[in-house]
């Protein structure tokens, strides 16, 4: 994939999440002076933040291969069993939401990090018999936009765990930049700034606004991303000043027309929008609960009077 090329191949391009690469840093190096496998990496946090782009930095870093799948495509234990087997030593495995595995897949799992072996059923009924097989020393990489959400056994079973962050305006601000570079568009150091700025401190958003910004600066102007340009551009795809889109707005507004800015639960809103409970609350929420436009409380969902004033509403009694 084109989009490819964009995502960073060595721990020294990865732009902010300083904390955690730095750790990383030397989590790697201890195990490549030991000549041993990285231990199993727990990396969490909201969508958009470069878990996957990290977990193949990571295995870039050690110098082995990355297989990459997800809970959900993990059905039975014998597509599990399918690709671990298929591992070399040292090689990273990626499962992306791991959060989604099922319970039975799990556990197939445990043994296979802590002893580096399955133990499979073959057959059925009086004939059914265990087998067991070896396997490489492997790293397993998690991905997770809950770590709440796994179950306590597997998260013990993660020897590093990483939470990312937002990004602030800054470091999205050289993550555009170097994305312009590598598209070769020339761009505004404002206009940069800008699109990062509405890029709800995510990467993958950002990256995503500044293709859509170049497509229109192509098509309206002369090619260059100057601010008006993104301006424009953003005002088009109805991405607000502070980064909220048409579904931020949907939510927040319904919570102050429909419930008086809450206390709502979190299926009211969502069935009240059409939108699912769990793409709020995993992709939506976080950033306004980060904002400062949300409040969670034990009754519901409640919208803050700043958010009131985003949207130059009068923040009732
Ligand atoms: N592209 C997406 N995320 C990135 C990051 N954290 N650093 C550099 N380039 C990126």
């Amino acid at each position: 994939r084109f989009e490819q090329s964009l995502r960073p191949q060595f721990l020294s391009q990865y732009i902010g999440q300083h904390k955690v690469k730095h750790n990383l840093e030397i989590f790697i190096e201890a195990a490549k002076m030991r000549q041993e496998s990285l231990d199993h990496v727990l990396l969490y946090g909201p969508p958009g933040l470069g878990k996957t782009t990290l977990a193949a930095v990571i295995a870039n870093e050690m110098g082995v291969n990355v297989k990459m799948t997800s809970g959900p495509a993990i059905e039975r234990p014998g597509d599990l069993a399918a690709i671990v087997s298929s591992l070399e030593p040292g090689d990273v495995l990626f499962i992306d939401e791991i959060h989604r595995l099922n319970r039975s897949i799990e556990e197939v799992l445990y043994p296979a990090m802590e002893d580096f072996c399955l133990d499979i059923v073959v057959g059925k009924g009086p004939t059914a018999r265990s087998v067991r097989l070896d396997l490489p020393p492997f790293t397993l990489i998690g991905a997770t936009t809950r770590a709440g959400a796994l179950s306590a056994p597997l998260r013990d079973r993660f020897g590093v765990m990483a939470r990312l962050e937002y990004y602030d305006t800054e470091a999205l601000t050289d993550i555009v930049v170097r994305s312009s570079q590598l598209f070769e568009a020339e761009i505004d150091p404002n206009a940069a700034v800008e699109i990062a700025r509405r890029s709800r401190g995510t990467p993958r958003i950002a990256n995503r606004l500044l293709k859509r910004v170049r497509d229109y600066a192509q098509v309206r102007g002369t090619g260059s991303i100057t601010v008006d340009m993104a301006d424009q551009a953003l005002e088009m795809l109805q991405v607000d000043p502070l980064g909220l889109d048409h579904v931020d707005h949907k939510l927040l507004t319904g919570m102050i027309q429909r419930f008086r800015g809450g206390p709502v639960g979190l299926d009211t809103i969502a069935a009240s929008i059409g939108e699912e409970s769990t793409t709020i609350e995993d992709v939506y929420e976080p950033y306004l609960l980060q904002i400062g436009f949300i409040q969670r409380t034990p009754r519901g969902r409640v919208v803050t009077a700043t958010a009131y004033e985003h949207f130059g509403m009068e923040v009732p009694e």
